[in-house]
């Protein structure tokens, strides 16, 4: 049997039948751009996260684009986030004209380590960007401290992390804008690109509102800032509203996958997802990490499981982001995760037997290293 981490096709025959009503609502509308589908999952997602605002957006990326300028960043700033994420972090920060600034992460969780903000913050730091990776979230009390203390704005990444929460929080409504990927892979995916920015600040969405438009408030005239052409189409919109309603089951799912994981790969000398105190976690990845990490890899592979590694290369040290002048060494913790983290796979699908399939080829290759 051949497992991948990652796989939608037992989820889509699942849903099919209201997935493809979905597409044949919308395609029987009459309106396929900025319409009432828009509006509806851009409330039901508001209304998860009890916030006023939600703006549908095309993809992730850009709506931390468009989070960022809409918190008034841009050319000359310098936006603090972690190395440890994907690229997309980071790319976001450099398309709107400012400087990713980066402190290291913690080492259990490989999440944004707060103590460290104080040290890269300068006059030129307009906003803090925390990354909820993996699933859990960062530890947003002493971050939202330092914001406050240095007069930052705070953006948060929730590619990862939907449902999460902390203390009872959700992610996404303890910073002033919060990004959102609904690419498929994600816990509440569409069936391709899509997005969405969520604010309780009724400016911040007004221009999140106007940069998705070209920077225009009525058809055909910018009234102020060029914007973007950044927005969700009406067809993802419809898929994503059905599937807010079972996110909630999702996240019971890859909950419980977790679990059985921790069960059968105790002792075997990986070392497993560590749970920030006050933490509830919604596993989009399940990351391990040993020393052996690329054997385990190939190893697997002969048994025709893929795992994933997020991230083999931590952004400061990508040629592409070499104009920051980072060298190796500058984020230690976060350059020794790298060589040794990887995921296992993970959906809600993912069956009980698969589960124990992949849980016996790695005891068996760890009792073999
Ligand atoms: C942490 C993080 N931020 C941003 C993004 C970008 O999202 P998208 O791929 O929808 O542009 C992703 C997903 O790739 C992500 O995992």
């Amino acid at each position: 049997m051949s497992i991948k981490v990652w796989n939608y096709l037992a989820e889509y025959e699942a849903e099919r039948a209201d997935i493809l009503d979905a597409v044949d609502t919308v395609f029987r509308s009459g309106q396929l751009i900025l319409g009432r589908r828009v509006r509806d999952f851009e409330g039901a997602f508001a209304a998860y996260h009890g916030v006023p605002h939600c703006v549908g957006v095309d993809n992730g990326t850009n709506a931390l684009v468009l989070g960022l300028r809409a918190l008034g960043v841009g050319p000359g700033d310098e936006v603090v986030t972690v190395a440890n994420t994907a690229a997309p972090t980071v790319v976001a920060i450099d398309a709107v004209g400012a400087t990713p600034v980066f402190v290291d992460v913690h080492p259990e969780t490989y999440l944004m380590d707060v103590d460290r903000i104080p040290e890269v913050v300068t006059e030129r730091t307009k906003c803090l960007l925390p990354v909820h990776l993996y699933g859990q979230c960062v530890d947003m009390t002493a971050l939202a401290g330092h914001a406050s203390t240095h007069g930052l704005a705070v953006l948060e990444d929730c590619a990862q992390a939907h449902g999460a929460r902390r203390h009872g929080r959700l992610a996404g409504t303890m910073g002033d804008a919060a990004a959102f990927s609904f690419y498929p892979t994600k816990v509440l995916g569409a069936y391709g690109d899509a997005g969405a920015t969520i604010t309780s600040t009724a400016a911040v969405d007004a221009a999140l509102r106007r940069l998705r438009y070209y920077g225009m408030e009525d058809r055909y005239y910018v009234e102020a800032t060029p914007g973007h052409n950044s927005r969700l189409d009406e067809v993802h919109a419809e898929i994503l509203r059905r599937k807010l309603t079972r996110l909630d089951d999702y996240l019971t799912a890859r909950r419980a996958i977790a679990a059985r994981y921790a069960e059968g790969l105790v002792g075997t000398g990986l070392v497993l997802p560590a749970l920030a105190e006050g933490n509830d976690h919604v596993y989009y990845l399940y990351v391990v990490r040993h020393p052996r990490r690329d054997t385990i890899l190939t190893e697997l592979a002969a048994r025709d499981i893929t795992l994933n590694v997020s991230y083999r290369w931590p952004v400061h040290t990508m040629k592409g982001f070499a104009h920051l002048g980072h060298r190796q060494g500058d984020l230690p913790v976060t350059e020794r995760a790298a060589d040794e983290i990887f995921s296992l796979p993970m959906y809600p699908t993912l069956t009980k037997a698969e589960q124990d399939l992949v849980v016996e080829a790695l005891r068996e290759v760890l009792a073999a290293l």
